[in-house]
């Protein structure tokens, strides 16, 4: 009798397994309301005064119920499991059914789809080969960023932002200061010993030797005797001005170019924004 369960098991755990495995790949939408950056936002600001008694703000960890964003796996991926959870609650624990109308809860389900998602699987407005120019062109990101071999050093690598970041990560990159400069990219002066000042951005401090990168794009090692004084810049160099340096229609456009930069899905990359959206 125990026996005869071993191979439903089996099948069940290598259906799991294959299921790990597959690529993460995000279900076709199938809102009502679409997944326009308006419905959106429509979504977020209707979540943030509906639901943050128990979750947390803009999808955060809240004190009675669990975060919504994030890349791990959720146990509802899809528009109608989503919609129905929200719409009617979760037997068997604190969520409750809401009391929100039908369009109401379809935005919100944007809202949440759009903080799971990676930026490349996310729909986004605006021409990706406009962005293109605007990113090598006029913002002279390449300046200070590399995508695929080409641009600069000073900045993280981007070529796989699309996979790695969601839409609204990236959206806050260009928009706001972080609070905290990741290592490898804080700005610094060094005064040395012997007088010299050199400017860069720190890549390496250890006990006894700092390794800068200077404004020639040199790296250069001053071990701690050879250092008089580092001054730590208090601002990254990343400019998160750009709402305001680009028209709105720009912007999007950089966006879109931005969520399109994903190493590993090179036959993706070419299909038309319209296929993915399906
Ligand atoms: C009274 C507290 C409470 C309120 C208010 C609440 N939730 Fe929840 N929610 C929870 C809890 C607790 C869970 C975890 C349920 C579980 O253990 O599966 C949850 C789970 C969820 C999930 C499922 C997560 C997943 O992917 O499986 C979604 C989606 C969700 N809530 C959305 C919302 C939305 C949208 C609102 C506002 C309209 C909302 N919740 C309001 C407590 C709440
Ligand atoms: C003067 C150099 C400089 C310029 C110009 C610049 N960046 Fe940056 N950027 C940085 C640095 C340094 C960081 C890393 C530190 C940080 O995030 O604050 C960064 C971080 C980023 C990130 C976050 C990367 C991640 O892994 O999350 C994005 C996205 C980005 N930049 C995009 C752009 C775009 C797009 C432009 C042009 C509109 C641009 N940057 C212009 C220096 C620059």
């Amino acid at each position: 009798m125990r026996y005869a369960l071993v191979p439903i098991l089996v099948a069940i755990l290598t259906v799991q397994t294959h299921a790990q495995r597959r690529p993460r790949r995000v279900e076709a939408s199938t809102n009502p309301l679409g997944m326009s950056e308006a419905v959106i936002e429509q979504g977020r600001q209707q979540y943030n005064s509906s639901c943050t008694a128990c979750h947390g703000l803009d999808g955060d960890d809240g004190d009675r119920a669990p975060a919504l964003k994030g890349r791990r796996r959720f146990v509802r991926s899809s528009d109608q499991d989503l919609y129905e959870a929200i719409r009617n609650g979760i037997k068997g624990t604190l969520m409750p059914a809401s009391p929100l109308k039908e369009n109401e809860v379809w935005t919100i389900v944007a809202y949440v789809r759009s903080l799971r998602a990676s930026a490349f699987d996310a729909p986004v407005e605006g021409s990706v080969e406009r962005g293109r120019e605007i990113f090598w062109g006029s913002a002279k990101c390449g300046g200070c960023h590399m995508i695929q071999g080409r641009g600069g050093l000073i900045g993280p690598d981007l070529s796989n932002l699309g996979d790695e970041r969601t839409g609204l990560l990236i959206r806050e990159a260009l928009t706001k200061p972080r609070l905290t400069i990741p290592q490898g990219y804080r700005p610094a002066a060094i005064v040395t010993v012997s007088g010299e000042t050199v400017e860069g951005i720190v890549k390496n401090d250890h006990n006894f030797s700092v390794q800068m990168l200077d404004r020639q794009m040199k790296l250069r090692l001053f071990t701690s005797d050879e250092i008089r004084r580092i001054d730590y810049g208090a601002k990254s160099l990343m400019p998160t001005d750009w709402e305001q340096r680009l028209k709105p229609e720009e912007f999007k456009d950089l966006v879109a170019f931005l969520s399109r930069q994903a190493k590993a899905r090179g036959r993706e990359r070419e299909l038309p924004r319209e296929d993915l959206r399906r």
